[in-house]
């Protein structure tokens, strides 16, 4: 039985192997490709550029390059060139090497009737003699990179984004590394809330999804979370900070999502804030997270995320498999076409296991 089962293991581990060799290193190399980084910034996508390099230089023997400040460099034809010194010794560096913007090339801009930027990255891409373009970014990088791929170009998408709610995958490396930054931010609170008897309110990133406030929360111990996804009552969470104290309890921390519904000129925080001062005797004070979420080095968990992503994609080219997006589902690697993901966010669902636990445990979500 054993034996067999041996047999069969190195059957497949030499399958597998001849699979691999089969993607000819002389029929891919010459082939040039090019990086860009696109949408706001977080950890990891020094790795993922890194990861997608290396790989295309070290294993298939590809030229890279890469366009600066997002979409605008494709635009600008604005670039460097990515030799293997260049990709040495960003692994753990914050940001970007090739800066971001937040530039929609198929955007009509205001008081325009023609948008030439598509023409103009058609021409760009020919000229340039590109092979394919990664790019890196959230849910508008992803919808520009299926658009680029209608055009005929050859394009792989990277999910990327602290906010963790691009469709088609499980995970956007930036969101462990953000995660960690605001529970870190949390167990801070705790000590300084208990010793004035107050309710911390901490506002988190997270756009209109609430998986930072989620993890984070549940990470740093939150009495009450709140996330878009699941409408709150603003008496109920009063009332739950005011039991809370009559039971003995000298603090309560809130962490928000800053998506949440709230009136349109205040920030999530400083809404709460003042509801919970007006409706409780209790005093309140208010942290807004901010920046500090994207900035910084990436976590080990990130910096594996982002690298696996960019040697995947490194891959897909070699395969010539393009119009897709790499992504991660449980801890196995996959392609999905871009056409999937386009448009579309990944939210928290209210059923989701880690609500249900965390309600058991008293965690209130402001809605029962
Ligand atoms: O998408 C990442 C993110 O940090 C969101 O969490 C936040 O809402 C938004 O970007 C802020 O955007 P900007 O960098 O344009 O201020």
């Amino acid at each position: 039985m054993g034996q067999a089962k041996y047999v069969l293991d190195l059957q497949y581990l030499i399958s597998k192997f001849s699979n691999r060799s089969k993607i000819n290193r002389s029929s891919v190399m010459g082939k040039k490709i090019a990086i860009l980084t696109a949408g706001g910034d977080c950890p990891g996508l020094n790795a993922a550029i890194r990861g997608v390099g290396k790989t295309a230089i070290v294993k298939y023997g590809m030229e890279v390059i890469g366009f600066t400040a997002g979409y605008s460099g494709l635009i600008r034809k604005d670039f460097v060139e990515l030799d293997e010194q260049k990709l040495s010794g960003i692994l753990t560096l914050g940001g970007t090497i090739l800066g971001t913007s937040r530039e929609k090339p198929f955007k009509l801009e205001k008081g325009l009737t023609h948008n030439d930027k598509p023409g103009l990255i058609k021409k760009n891409y020919e000229e340039l003699g590109l092979d394919c373009v990664v790019c890196i970014g959230g849910n508008g990088t992803m919808k520009t990179a299926h658009l680029l791929s209608q055009e005929g170009l050859n394009v792989i998408g990277i999910p990327k984004t602290i906010d963790n709610d691009v469709f088609g995958t499980d995970l956007t490396f930036g969101f462990d590394s953000a995660v960690s930054i605001a529970t870190e931010a949390i167990d801070r609170l705790h000590s300084t809330a208990n010793s004035h008897q107050r309710a911390m309110v901490i506002e988190v990133m997270g756009h209109n999804a609430g998986w930072i406030a989620l993890y984070a929360g549940i990470a740093g111990g939150g009495d009450i979370i709140l996330i878009p996804e699941i409408e709150y009552n603003i008496t109920k969470v009063c009332k739950t900070i005011e039991e809370r104290f009559s039971k003995g309890k000298v603090s309560a921390i809130v962490v928000v999502a800053e998506g949440i519904s709230k009136p349109e000129n205040m920030s999530a925080a400083s809404y709460l804030v003042s509801k919970i001062q007006q409706l409780t005797k209790i005093e309140a004070r208010e942290t807004r997270l901010g920046y500090v979420q994207r900035g910084g080095s990436p976590s080990a968990m990130d910096r594996i995320l982002a690298t696996r992503y960019g040697a995947f994609a490194a891959e897909l080219i070699a395969k010539g498999k393009f119009g897709q997006m790499v992504a991660i589902h449980g801890d196995v690697l996959s392609a999905v076409p871009l056409e999937e993901v386009g448009g579309k966010l990944s939210l928290v669902d209210p059923n989701h296991l880690l609500i249900k636990k965390a309600r058991n445990m008293g965690v209130l979500f402001g809605d029962e």
